[in-house]
C-alpha cells in the first residue's frame, strides 16, 4: 500500500519535473527568439537609414523576396509579422489552409485569424486579437508565438492541436481573453502565469488535460473576470475555500474529479454569479443552505456528484433559477413545496432530482412531476413513479448517517409576481438556448 503511495507520488513528481523542464526549456527558446527580433529590428532600422547607399555588405538583410520594415502600415505590425511567420514554420498540419493566406505586408486585411486595432492610448494599429477558433492547426507549442505579440488583447484557440506549455503572458499589458479550449497542451497543473493577467474577463481552458488542484489564486486574482472555463480536465483535490470571492459570472467546474464540499463562501457571490457547474466531479458533504443565496443565479448545477443531506429552506429564494439540477447525489429529505413553487412564482423550468434517495414531495411538486419539470425518477418517494425497490432504499438509510444540519431557514422576502410573471416567464423561455455554461460542456 506504502509502495503503491509513494510509486503514484513519484509518478507525480516526474509530471510536474517534466511540466517545469518544458517550460523552462520553452521560456529559454523564447528569450533567444527575442534575441534574434531585436537583431532583426536593429538590421531592418540600419538599412533604413543606411538610405541603399548599399556601402557596408548588408550581412542581416532579408533576402529580396522578403518585405522589409517600411512595407507595412507601421513598426509593431513589422514585428508582428515576424512572429507570426516564425509560427508558421512550427505549424505541423493546416487542414483548412489557413495559413496559405499568412504572407505578403497586409497584416490586418488578409491573415486569417489576425486582426488589428488602437490599443488603448496608442496612435496606430497594432496587432490586437487572434481568433483561430476551429482552425484545427497543430503545433508543439505557442510558445514565443502568443507571449512575443506584446500588443495582444485576445487569444482564442478553441479547438486546434496546440501543445506544450501555456506560454507566460504575464508582459501583455492589454491582454484580457484566453481561450485555449480543447487543444493539446500538455498534461501540467494549472498555469500560474495565467494568474498574473489580472485584466482578464474570460478564462478558458477547459478540454484539455490539466492536472492537480486549482490554485486558490483563480478565484482572486481576477477583479473583473466574467467567464472561468474549466471544464473536462483532470483536476482534482478541493475547491478552494474563497471561491466565492470571485465575481466572476459564468464558472464551470463540470467533468474534473474535484473532491470535499462545495465552499460556504459561495454565499458571497451572491449579487455576481449568474450560472455555475460543479456537475460530475467528487464532491461530498452537505449540500450547503449558501447556494440558496445565490439569488441572480439562473443555472445551478451540482448533478452526478456525492452530496448529501437535506435540500435546505434556504433553496426558495433562488428567485432566478430556470435549471437546477442534484440529480445522482446521495440527497434525502422532502422536496420542500416552497422549491416546486419556484415554477409558478419564480422561473423555474427544469429541477432534476432524479438518482437520490428523497422520502417525499411538497404538494405544488407533484404538478410539475405532471408538466415535465421536475424529475424525480430513481428516488424512494411512495407514489411517484420509476423509484428505487424497497430494498435499495432501506440499505441506503441503514448505511447514510443522516449528520447534515436540517435548515429550514428561508432567508429571503417572499413576494408574489404579478402579471409581469408570465413575460418574464416566457422572455426566460426564449433565452434558454443561450446558457453559456451548459454550451462549454461541448468541445
Ligand atoms: C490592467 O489595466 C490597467 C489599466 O489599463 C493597467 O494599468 C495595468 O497595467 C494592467 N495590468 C496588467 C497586468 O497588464
Ligand atoms: C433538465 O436538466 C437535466 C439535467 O441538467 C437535463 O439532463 C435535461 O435534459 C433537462 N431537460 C430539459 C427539458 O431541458
Amino acid at each position: 500500500m506504502a509502495g503503491l503511495l509513494s510509486g503514484s507520488r513519484l509518478a507525480r513528481f516526474c509530471f510536474l519535473a517534466s511540466c517545469i523542464a518544458l517550460a523552462a526549456h520553452t521560456s529559454e527558446a523564447s528569450r533567444r527568439d527575442l534575441i534574434g527580433i531585436s537583431i532583426g529590428k536593429g538590421g531592418g532600422i540600419s538599412i533604413g537609414i543606411g538610405g541603399g547607399g548599399g556601402s557596408s555588405p548588408p550581412k542581416q538583410q532579408p533576402p529580396s523576396s522578403e518585405p522589409q520594415a517600411c512595407d507595412f502600415e507601421n513598426e509593431r505590425i513589422y514585428r508582428a509579422y515576424l512572429v507570426i511567420q516564425r509560427f508558421k514554420r512550427t505549424i505541423t498540419s493546416d487542414p483548412q489552409c489557413i495559413t496559405n493566406t499568412w504572407t505578403g505586408t497586409d497584416v490586418c486585411g488578409s491573415y486569417k485569424g489576425f486582426f488589428c486595432e488602437k490599443p488603448p492610448n496608442v496612435n496606430e494599429r497594432a496587432l490586437a486579437s487572434v481568433d483561430f477558433n476551429g482552425y484545427k492547426l497543430q503545433s508543439a507549442s505557442l510558445v514565443s508565438f502568443v507571449d512575443a505579440l506584446p500588443d495582444l488583447a485576445l487569444f482564442h484557440a478553441n479547438s486546434n492541436k496546440f501543445g506544450g506549455v501555456v506560454p507566460n503572458l504575464r508582459a501583455l499589458q492589454y491582454f484580457y481573453e484566453l481561450d485555449l479550449s480543447n487543444n493539446n497542451l500538455a498534461p501540467c497543473p494549472f498555469p500560474t502565469d495565467v494568474l498574473g493577467l489580472t485584466n482578464s474577463t474570460f478564462i478558458d481552458i477547459r478540454f484539455n488535460n490539466f492536472l492537480g488542484g486549482l490554485p486558490a489564486g483563480l478565484f482572486c486574482s481576477f477583479p473583473i473576470v466574467e467567464a472561468i472555463f474549466v471544464n473536462n480536465n483532470k483536476f482534482d483535490g478541493k475547491l478552494p475555500d474563497n471561491l466565492g470571492d470571485s465575481p466572476v459570472n459564468y464558472l464551470s467546474l463540470a467533468n474534473n474529479q474535484f473532491t470535499g464540499p462545495i465552499p460556504s463562501s459561495i454565499a458571497r457571490a451572491a449579487n455576481t454569479l449568474l450560472e455555475v457547474l460543479f456537475l460530475n466531479n467528487k464532491l461530498s458533504g452537505c449540500l450547503p443552505y449558501e447556494l440558496g443565496l445565490l439569488a441572480k443565479a439562473t443555472v445551478i448545477d451540482a448533478g452526478t456528484n456525492q452530496l448529501t443531506g437535506t435540500i435546505p429552506a434556504s433553496y426558495a429564494c433562488l428567485r432566478k433559477v430556470e435549471q437546477l439540477n442534484l440529480a445522482n447525489n446521495l440527497l434525502y429529505g422532502v422536496v420542500p413545496d416552497a422549491l416546486c413553487r419556484l415554477a409558478y412564482d419564480g422561473h423555474l423550468t427544469n429541477l432534476t432530482l432524479s438518482g437520490n434517495y428523497f422520502t417525499g414531495l411538497g404538494a405544488c411538486c407533484w404538478d410539475l412531476i405532471k408538466q415535465g419539470k421536475l424529475n424525480v425518477d430513481r428516488n424512494c418517494i411512495p407514489y411517484a413513479p420509476n423509484q428505487r425497490s424497497h430494498d435499495e432504499c432501506a440499505g441506503f438509510f441503514h448505511r447514510t448517517k443522516m449528520t447534515c444540519p436540517v435548515s429550514t431557514h428561508v432567508p429571503c422576502y417572499h413576494k408574489s409576481y404579478g402579471v409581469d410573471a408570465a413575460a418574464e416567464e416566457a422572455k426566460a423561455a426564449a433565452e434558454e438556448a443561450k446558457y453559456r455554461t451548459y454550451s462549454a460542456l461541448k468541445p
